[in-house]
């Protein structure tokens, strides 16, 4: 756990007295992972730049808690800090310090940086160019056809099948709901659109275990099952 030494009591304070639900102890902030501390730093430091207020900002955040809790989401406080860091994209957004498309870009940037980092090794961006994507920086393999044509194609870290046939998200035959927007939602948000290829399919298989996901990574394969709310597809991580 992190705590909020480097501020100003009384004004770390009033900062935090101001939001919703925020996690603190006697100590101040309660930060569960080091990129909370710098997702409110950030917050902290835009604010007193003057690009927000920090009553705009505890209306962003009350905002992002509250569709968490129209959406389904358990309101245990685990995922306080992705809501934090959707109210922050989306004030950031909305003020015209960055846009969209430039948010998704340094997301799959770090992704990348992510996936070609040997384990254990910090990941860090070094490729700042940013008229390259990931897409384009990724590995090509040539082959020819049977009719001599040489061929390029870009490969892959991986492919997500979330299924959705005669018994996957058939809530009409008795099966839990598919959160398949989740799905997609986490695809972009985690920035892996050009390393994984995500298809909605028909039948896997095994009906029974419905809801089926199968995951195929760097020539592995990994099917799961049961996947029925967006707290599991949430909980789907893959190491390198
Ligand atoms: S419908 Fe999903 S495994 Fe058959």
């Amino acid at each position: 756990m992190t705590t909020l030494s480097q501020y100003d009591p009384p004004q770390a304070n009033d900062l935090l007295t101001a939001l919703p639900q925020f996690p603190s102890d006697v100590g101040g902030a309660v930060f569960a992972e080091p990129w909370e501390a710098q997702a409110f730093a950030l917050a902290v430091q835009l604010s007193g730049q003057g690009h927000f207020t920090w009553s705009e900002w505890a209306a962003a955040l009350a905002h992002e808690l509250k569709a968490a809790v129209d959406r389904g989401e358990p309101d245990d406080g685990s995922r306080y800090y992705h809501h934090w860091l959707a109210a922050l994209e989306r004030l950031v957004t909305e003020n015209g310090l960055t846009n969209t498309a430039a948010l998704l870009k340094r997301k799959e940037a770090w992704a990348d940086a992510y996936w070609h980092t040997p384990h254990g090794k910090p990941v860090e961006l070094l490729d700042r160019r940013t008229d390259l994507s990931p897409f384009e920086k990724s590995p090509m393999r040539q082959f020819t056809r049977a009719d001599g044509v040489t061929k390029r194609i870009r490969i892959q870290d991986g492919h997500l099948f979330v299924c959705k046939g005669c018994c996957c998200g058939r809530t009409d035959k008795g099966f839990p709901a598919l959160p398949l927007e989740e799905f997609k939602s986490q695809w972009k948000k985690r920035g892996i659109r050009r390393r994984f290829h995500l298809t909605v399919s028909g039948c896997l298989g095994p009906c029974a275990l419905a809801n089926v996901v199968l995951i195929q990574f760097h020539g592995q394969t990994i099917w799961l099952h049961s996947i029925n709310s967006a707290d599991d597809v949430h909980s789907i991580e893959i190491a390198r």
